[in-house]
């Protein structure tokens, strides 16, 4: 069964065929980074627009790669949520129009069960059950895994997410969007524990997550003093060890507690390499592993949306009738995961 899988809930659009019997066969992503950098975040109007532009070429584009016809397609996943509506509606209505005109089934899906999931498609995947650890820039869960479908939230943020403390913490520093990737950089720079920064939540006890003080507590340093380039790279520093430290113990706390050994990290704060040293760390201290999606594939792609798809396919999904009706979800609750 070929799946054609297609992302645009945020800033990237993505595209990927995926094959059943022959794993994936083409993937194409278009970040619109460039595009939004001069408002200093994501202008959701403009995201719109441009998933607009980069869907037809980028349909081509994976169906060159895989070297096969649009009559191939069997099934079409699209990203129905949660994200920017007018982003989603883009995605939504591409996949539902294409899937009438080919005759195939269209299937709406969670993207952050993408996310999840995103690591079963590397060279060597996890078995399950397994913990995910789910860091994207509007969430951060961990989840018990017991296969696809049957997800456990465990804990998660009680205000921002990781992804958006790095984001707002790099702001504060000056520099541009997106943060996270750019305060990663200048953190490798700089020399953490000369500033204090908290750890929210380390000893709470539980596996919930609070980011919002830690920004606030960066935003004091930056307002008491005159940073100079080094006391800058020192706070991002300080500022990633913070979030990292906090996010290694909790994933670890909950392979303790389910005694699982594997651990899945998936959503873009996922490329951060402090954390990704620190977990392997921690892990290996536990006599488990980290599994994490291929590189390319840990921030918004179409891979993810086809591979997901695909499964809840293979599982017996009955996609929506052919009447031509369709919903996206911005805020798909957590409860409907499964
Ligand atoms: O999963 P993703 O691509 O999009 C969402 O679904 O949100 O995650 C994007 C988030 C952003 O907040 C971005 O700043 C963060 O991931 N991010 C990073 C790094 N690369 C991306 N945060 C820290 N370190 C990185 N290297
Ligand atoms: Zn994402």
């Amino acid at each position: 069964m070929l799946v054609l899988g297609i992302e645009s809930s945020c800033d990237e659009t993505g595209l990927a065929l995926y094959d059943t019997a022959r794993g994936l066969l083409a993937h194409a992503v278009h970040t619109q980074v460039a595009m939004h950098a001069d408002y200093g975040g994501v202008v959701p109007e403009l995201a719109s627009r441009d998933h607009i532009r980069r869907l037809i070429p980028l349909l081509e584009s994976v169906l060159t790669q895989a070297d096969v016809v649009k009559t191939g397609i069997d099934a079409i996943a699209y990203t129905a949520g949660p994200g920017l509506a007018g982003a989603l509606l883009v995605g939504a209505s591409f996949a539902e129009a294409l899937a009438v005109a080919l005759g195939v089934p269209a299937l709406p899906v969670h993207h952050l069960e993408g996310h999840l999931l995103s690591p079963l498609l590397a060279a060597d995947p996890p078995e399950f059950p397994f913990i995910a650890l789910l860091v994207s820039g509007g969430h951060t869960q961990l989840m018990h895994v017991a296969g696809v479908g049957r997800y456990e939230l465990l804990g998660e943020s009680v205000d921002d997410a990781a992804g958006e403390a790095f984001d707002k913490t790099a702001k504060l520093l000056g520099l541009g969007y997106p943060g996270g990737p750019a305060l990663a950089a200048l953190a490798e720079q700089g020399r953490a524990g000369r500033y204090r920064l908290p750890r929210p939540m380390l000893h709470s006890g539980d596996l919930a997550f609070s980011f919002s003080g830690l920004k606030t507590a960066a935003l004091t340093v930056v307002r008491n003093n005159e940073l100079s380039a080094t006391d800058k790279a020192d706070l991002a520093a300080e500022f990633q060890e913070a979030v990292t430290e906090v996010l290694a113990a909790k994933s670890v706390s909950a392979c303790r507690q389910r005694r699982l050994l594997a651990l899945v990290v998936a959503g873009g704060v996922g490329a951060n390499r402090r954390l990704r040293q620190r977990l392997d760390a921690e892990m290996a201290q536990l006599g488990g592993r980290v599994f994490y999606p291929e590189f390319e594939l840990c921030t918004d792609n179409g891979a993810m949306i086809a591979f997901c798809g695909a499964q809840r396919l293979l599982q017996g999904a009955v996609p929506a009738g052919r009447d031509g009706a369709f919903a996206i979800r911005p805020r798909w609750p957590l409860d409907q995961f499964s």
